[in-house]
């Protein structure tokens, strides 16, 4: 299947099977705005628990944080937002359409890269079993007149970021032929500066009122948070903080469905280290987080790193995890090496000390940040698209079906079982819902007495529920049960007082935690 149509059809089973609505729907939405509905607020539920457990629980000397959103003004200031948190904006004159110039630019690199991996796999198709990958990059003209465009490409749009030069930008997109994707025309605006913060106003009256933002990202309440934390804490160096909550970015360009929010969630790990250990500490970090995608099985060839071409006003190095959606490889996840930046810009601006004594080396100075950033939503979109199947089944007389399935690892799922009476009556609906109550306390259950248990199955394979368990009437004579696991459809006939541990085992976040730490 084309990814673009993979890529609707996920939005579509998304609506449709209670994961994501578009925002305020009966008033036609709102651009970049979506609400999460039954299912879907399970799963972001369940995300967001296997992100902080695996920051507070798996290290001791990481502490959680729920700042406001709402903070003093002079914060977005001090912390660079309000001069330089802006994208590079170009209008279409023809279709009236705004794109961010960058996008563009990536863009039009990423069509020379898959201009090259297409004669690759075509050699590779030709040549079979002998096909030498690295001589054919090296020496066929094709790839390497591709190779060039977009190495001097490349060049030239690092040296436009790191100048910060529009006028450069709105030349390469000319220079490259780049067209609106709407009017197919080049009659571009020249490229200028978009904050993308939102503003509001606190204060009844207007003269008392003050301009307040929406916060763009949640660290900064962490780092002016740092000194209540390190001293009501007790904290030594080094040592974390993480937060998980809202961010508001007025984004130009809104797109990708959940990819690019205007409201988002962000899963914000800052670890104060001391000056000069920083880059170790980056380096750690960027091996744990990438252990902790890998463990949910969703294919280590599906995640890479990608290294800030250009660095951002506060890092001396930024790195993303980046993983392959239906619409290619694309950030889910920052690290940043945030140096001193932030905390010695709040000290300045705030005219309070935000240093750390070392007891052990005498010292006092200004930590040094890691930081780890994951979008909730973009990790939902991530675990979405790895695990939405579409499967034809032969069927014994040989007919063929299909079905719609969810993969997702059993810890993530919205719901870990379906209890079903195979009748509704004979008393099997009342030994279905003794199962439930049983265990309702840890697991989220689901009962279902409507319609076959064929079609009960489907609607929980596209829910993503990982057990299925059916009372009939011989669990009425012997206490036993058929568990029916959703990947392979296979079935077991169990005592029902084991069903606890089955499940248990299954849907534990142990698994991948012991495997993040081994
Ligand atoms: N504190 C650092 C920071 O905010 P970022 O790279 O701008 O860094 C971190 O954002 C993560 O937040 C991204 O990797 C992405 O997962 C998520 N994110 C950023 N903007 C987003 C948006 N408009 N919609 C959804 N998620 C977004």
């Amino acid at each position: 299947m084309a990814q673009e149509d993979l890529f609707k059809k996920l939005v579509a089973h998304c609506k449709e099977y209670g994961y994501v609505f578009p925002s305020s729907e009966i008033y036609d939405g709102l651009a970049a705005v979506y609400d999460y509905g039954q299912y879907g607020v399970e799963l972001k539920n369940n995300i967001k628990k296997y992100w902080w457990d695996s920051m507070v629980l798996l290290h001791e000397n990481v502490v959680g944080l729920d700042s406001a959103i709402f903070m003093h003004p002079t914060v977005w200031k001090a912390s660079g937002h309000v001069d330089a948190f802006s994208d590079p904006l170009i209008d279409n004159k023809d279709s009236k359409k705004r794109y961010r110039a960058d996008v563009l630019i990536e863009d039009q690199m990423a069509k020379y890269e898959a201009k090259i991996n297409k004669e690759v796999d075509k050699a590779r198709k030709r040549f079979g079993e002998s096909f030498d990958e690295s001589q054919f990059r090296s020496t066929n003209p094709r790839v390497l007149a591709n190779k060039e465009k977009l190495d001097t490409l490349h060049g030239r749009f690092v040296e436009a970021l790191n100048d910060s030069n529009l006028e450069e930008l709105k030349q390469i997109i000319i220079d490259e032929e780049i067209v609106c994707p709407i009017s197919g025309s080049r009659n571009w605006t020249n490229v200028r500066h978009f904050n993308l913060m939102f503003s509001t106003e606190i204060g009844s009256t207007s003269e008392s009122a003050s301009k307040v933002y929406l916060r763009p990202e949640t660290a900064q309440g962490i780092f002016v948070n740092y000194l209540n934390v390190q001293k009501s804490g007790r904290m030594k160096i080094p040592f974390g903080i993480a937060q998980i909550g809202k961010a508001f970015r007025n984004e130009i360009v809104a797109r990708q469905f959940i990819f690019r929010m205007r409201e988002f969630e962000q899963m914000e790990l800052q670890f104060f280290v001391p000056p000069g250990t920083e880059l170790e500490w980056f380096k750690t970090w960027k091996e744990i987080r990438m252990k902790w995608h890998r463990a949910l099985g969703f294919g280590d060839e599906k995640y890479r790193f990608h290294d800030h071409d250009k660095l951002a006003h506060y890092a001396n190095a930024a790195t993303d995890i980046e993983y392959e959606f239906p619409f290619g490889f694309k950030e889910v996840e920052g690290i940043h090496s945030r140096t001193d930046f932030d905390l010695a810009s709040h000290q300045e601006y705030s005219g309070k000390k935000l240093q750390y004594f070392d007891p052990e080396t005498n010292k006092t100075y200004v930590p040094f940040v890691v930081e780890t950033s994951i979008g909730v939503d973009r990790m939902f979109l991530q675990v979405i698209s790895a695990t939405y199947t579409e499967e034809t089944l032969t069927k014994e007389d040989g007919s063929t079906d299909s079905r719609v399935v969810l993969k997702l690892p059993a810890v993530l799922a919205p719901v870990k079982l379906a209890v079903f009476p195979l009748t509704k009556k004979d008393g099997l609906p009342e030994k279905a819902r003794k199962i439930i109550d049983q265990l309702k306390f840890d697991f989220n259950c689901q009962y279902e007495e409507k319609d076959s248990i064929g079609k009960r199955y489907r609607r929980q394979d596209a829910i993503g529920t990982p057990f299925c368990i059916t009372v009939d009437h011989q669990s009425l004579e012997d206490d036993t049960v058929t568990i029916r696991y959703r990947d392979t459809m296979e079935q077991d006939r169990v005592q029902w007082s084991k069903l606890h541990g089955i499940i248990q085992e299954k849907v534990s976040m142990r698994n991948l935690f012991e495997n993040i730490t081994a």
